[in-house]
């Protein structure tokens, strides 16, 4: 994708060096800075702190991060502790788990002298599929955004697409789940509009969905997440597309904190509500979201707090709340299946349910 007229991605291997060049995502919109991860603490420190975020991006760094903990240490033992501290780092994205699963499997059966360049070619593999598997599910869900666009009783009226958080190319290697499609609207000519929603309180919405469309050129309009019920009511929304960091084998659906409001909403007004996921972010393991994906649970500082940037551009955050305030932050929610229009993936659109899932896992 485009950043200030460049064409880049989300994470980038330096081959001469083995190294990781990643965006800081924590100093987005304000300032585009590119850091270097070349120890398997660095990876896991840019997971842990959001400096990456977005399921796929989780696990395109983890793979990077198990390279680096196999080359500093390639003996089993240095095997599971990469595979350990990495694990640790956010428990609600399966893409994590997936990444680190398949990273174990290739180079665990190899001697220990083998197993760091086994490891470099298998992460960098993850990257190149992470951009294929996108671009993929942006091909699917633009037929189906083609579809609703042409039964609108105005077809040359932008269609008004929603979406929450941040599951754009910054989320991801290239390209995003849910703003894949947009992309690919926007560029074979179909008007689209994006409603943002800012999503409290780390803000992807507001920071980086709004940066990556602006870089787009995509219009877009930033609301506060609360807005959108009020936008569905009024027939102002045509389509809710988000993307997700754990579905479970029944079509349960773990996304930021606010999409399951966004989604009740959506049903209410019978507005189709789609859900951009790669295979490697379904899980198979389980069944029931609510009772079986872990919710991170995050600072409540991120709640109290409001960041933000002084004159001189520097960060800083202001206190909101009276002084003491006890805050909860969930940072995911989960939507049951029933919720969810259909589930986008590489390999098509398949309604979120068991029997459809089992026929696509067969497929795999
Ligand atoms: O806490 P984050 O920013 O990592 O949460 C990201 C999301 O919830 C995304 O919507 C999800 O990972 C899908 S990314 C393609």
């Amino acid at each position: 994708m485009k950043i200030h007229g460049q064409l880049r991605r989300s994470i980038e291997a330096d081959h001469s060096k083995q190294t990781a060049q990643i965006i800081d995502q924590t100093l987005l919109p304000h300032h585009v800075e590119w850091r270097e991860l070349s120890t398997l603490e660095d990876a896991a420190e840019a997971i842990k702190v959001m400096r990456v975020r977005g399921a796929p991006l989780i696990g395109a760094t983890a793979a990077y991060g198990m390279f680096f903990g196999l080359r500093a240490d390639a003996s089993d033992a240095g095997l599971h502790q990469a595979y350990d501290v990495l694990h640790a780092t956010r428990p609600t994205a399966v893409n994590l788990r997936w990444a680190l699963d398949r990273m174990k499997r290739t180079v665990e059966p190899l001697s220990p002298e083998k197993r760091a360049e086994a490891a470099w070619e298998e992460a960098l593999a993850i990257c190149e599929e992470d951009v294929k598997t996108n671009h993929a599910i942006g091909r699917h869900a633009l037929e189906l955004f083609r579809e609703i666009q042409a039964r609108k009783s105005d077809p040359d009226a932008p269609l008004n697409v929603m979406t929450h958080c941040n599951a754009g190319w910054l989320a991801t290697v290239d390209w995003g789940t849910a703003i894949s499609p947009i992309y690919q609207a926007h560029d074979a000519g179909l008007k689209v509009h994006v409603w943002v929603s800012e999503t409290r309180p780390r803000g992807q919405g507001a920071s980086l969905t709004a940066f990556e469309l602006k870089e787009h050129g995509v219009p877009y309009t930033l609301i506060v997440d609360n807005n959108a019920g009020h936008l569905l009511q009024r027939g102002l929304v045509d389509v809710v597309i988000v993307g997700t960091d754990r579905v479970t084998a029944h079509g349960d659906v773990a996304n930021k904190i606010g999409t399951y409001l966004k989604a009740l909403a959506a049903k209410a007004h019978d507005v189709p509500f789609y859900v951009a996921t790669p295979v490697s972010t379904i899980d198979w393991t389980i069944a029931d979201g609510v009772r079986d994906i872990p919710i991170e649970q995050r600072s409540s500082r991120e709640v109290t707090h409001m960041p933000g940037l002084t004159d001189q551009g520097n960060r800083e955050e202001v206190l909101i709340t009276p002084e003491g305030t006890q805050a909860r932050n969930d940072g995911f929610d989960v939507t049951p299946a029933a919720l969810v229009t259909a589930l986008v993936t590489e390999h098509g659109a398949y309604p979120a349910t068991a029997a459809a899932l089992q026929e696509l896992q067969a497929k795999l």
